[in-house]
């Protein structure tokens, strides 16, 4: 790959990927990679010549309770270093400086004082002091903190409670602060990361996804040649990109399956295969499996043996699906390669720092192992990016903005928001009372920001309870189902707010619901947040 790019280092904070995400909408390049990586692997990933600098991250843990070290050789490079918070702490006790424990912790936003003129806060500013000190509205998480500084390096910033809360040494451009810049709540972050990578690393601002298709199309090219692809289309985000991208790169030699288990919205199949096969022009096969799904969840009413059901199926659908081709012959040897919509969280996730000790919620991953079960290699052409990144592309390869900016749907689709047992009445009535409420999520918009509440909110659906309640309608007594509206907003989906939807919006959904939608008599609307409450209700 020929751009200048920036190592991230993870010593396991939570917001590890949003220091990714910042310095990517720069439009520079950058890979995460866990702290405990050796020298070596650090000189191997620089001996390109693209290495421009290292970026340290937090950590959850203290510099006491765990020995997480940087590899020597970044301090070594010649390259340009940022620790935040834990990187800032361990840059401190590597170099000669030191850490002490605190009996207060501070959490939340600080107020910091600028000093010495360095290059990393040089005319970044919130406002400034009537002495003149330039501040930053911060979001700082640390209990230790530095108290002596290595030696070459000067103080950076400084709050209160916190007397070192950012140092420099400018001979070796080795900069470090005790906040987060990478939270939205550090009003100064992303310039101060700009600043960072732009202007102190230097690296070029050449990540840009009009651009990508072409690199990325070669390199799907170099890797298949003249074999054969086949890729499980359905209907999310991630999937139909990859499908367009390897559609544009080789063309009639992707074949995608698309499998519909019954459980997906409203006219999604057609719209899917409008797309594909009609507007693209991809060779695609249409699986209709709904009965097999169906029937198999027939009396199951536990969550995640549901999802287990779903996931099973599904692989075995799919190879049933790639043997047939193989056999009749489609394209001249059948498909070598499986082709995969994994995105760059996901590999950054399986990758992980050894600490991570996170359990299962819920089983969210499907497809796992279907290569090896398939003999198949793995094509994966957005492995490299972050899920706005893989918007950008699609958008620049074409594919409809309402398509590509979908919330996101989840693998075992309305099995999931049918609550207990799955049926095909209960998919039928959710199906139709979802779309009202995407519909009308569609139409509102917000008048202070001019964006439409399906925008406005990161994921809604509508949830199926299988449970009966007393109406009227007419002069008539109605015994019918209940439904459950769920919308949200979060950045990351690990947290998120119910959604504070206008009455008015939640007025006119139910009465469609509750006119159109016979068998349903009642509309609630979902007020928890995640946590306590999880978005999907199963
Ligand atoms: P929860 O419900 O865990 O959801 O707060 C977080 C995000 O994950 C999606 N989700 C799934 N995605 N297979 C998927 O592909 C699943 O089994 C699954 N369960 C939840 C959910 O829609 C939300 O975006």
């Amino acid at each position: 790959m020929q751009h200048d790019k920036i190592l991230i280092l993870d010593f396991g904070s939570q917001v590890t990927q949003l220091i990714a995400r910042r310095v990517r909408e720069t439009h520079v390049y950058c890979e995460v990679h866990p702290c405990d990586v050796s020298s070596d692997w650090v000189r191997q990933f620089a001996a390109d010549g693209k290495l421009k600098g290292v970026i340290l991250s937090g950590s959850h843990a203290s510099v006491y309770e765990v020995d997480d070290r940087a590899p020597d050789a970044v301090f070594e490079l010649g390259v340009p270093v940022l620790g935040i918070c834990y990187g800032m702490q361990t840059m401190a006790a590597q170099l000669g400086g030191k850490v002490e424990g605190s009996h207060s912790r501070e959490f939340g936003y600080a107020e910091v004082r600028a000093h010495g003129h360095t290059a990393l806060l040089k005319g970044i500013e919130d406002f400034s002091t009537p002495e003149g000190h330039g501040m930053l509205k911060v979001w700082m998480s640390h209990g230790d903190k530095v108290t002596e500084l290595p030696p070459g390096f000067k103080l950076m910033c400084s709050t209160g409670s916190c007397p070192i809360a950012g140092m420099a040494d400018e001979t070796r451009r080795f900069y470090a602060v005790q906040f987060h810049p990478e939270v939205t709540h550090t009003v100064q972050g992303a310039a101060l990361l700009n600043r960072f990578v732009r202007e102190i690393c230097g690296a070029q601002a050449d990540w840009i996804m009009r651009d990508h298709i072409e690199e990325a199309v070669q390199k799907i090219r170099e890797q298949v040649g003249d074999e054969e692809v086949i890729l499980g289309l359905s209907g999310g985000v991630d999937s139909s990109v990859a499908a367009a991208l390897i559609h544009r790169a080789i063309g009639d030699q992707l074949t995608c399956v698309f499998v519909d288990h019954g459980l997906l919205r409203l006219n999604e199949g057609d719209m899917v295969m409008d797309m594909f096969a009609g507007k693209l022009h991809a060779k695609v096969v249409r699986v209709d499996a709904s009965d097999l799904f169906l029937g198999e969840l027939a009396g199951v009413s536990e969550p995640e043996q549901k999802r287990k059901i779903i996931g099973r199926l599904f692989v075995d659908v799919f190879k049933a699906e790639a043997e047939k081709l193989k056999a009749s012959g489609q394209g001249h040897k059948g498909a070598t390669f499986l082709a995969q919509g994994t995105i760059y969280p996901d590999v950054i996730e399986s990758g992980g720092a050894k600490s991570k000790k996170a359990v299962t919620i819920k089983s969210h991953h499907n497809v796992g192992g279907l290569p090896e079960q398939l003999g198949l290699k793995l094509l994966e052409p957005l492995r490299d990016l972050f899920k706005d990144e893989v918007r950008e592309l699609g958008v620049a390869l074409g594919l409809p903005r309402e398509m590509v900016y979908r919330h996101p749907f989840p693998g075992p689709g309305l099995g999931v928001r049918i609550l207990g047992e799955v049926k095909k009445e209960y998919a039928d009535l959710l199906r139709r009372a979802d779309a009202i409420f995407i519909e009308e999520l569609r139409k509102f918009t917000d008048e202070a920001t001019g964006k439409t509440w399906y925008d406005l909110t990161s994921q809604a659906f509508t949830v199926f309870l299988p449970v009966k309640s007393v109406g009227v309608m007419g002069d008539g007594r109605t015994y019918d189902y209940v439904v459950a509206l769920r919308a949200v907003q979060t950045s990351d989906f690990m947290t998120a707010d119910w959604a504070e939807l206008p009455y008015a919006l939640l007025k006119k959904v139910s009465s469609r619901i509750i006119n159109e939608v016979r068998g349903i008599n009642r509309v609630t609307y979902d007020v928890s947040s995640k946590p306590p409450a999880t978005i999907e209700w199963e």
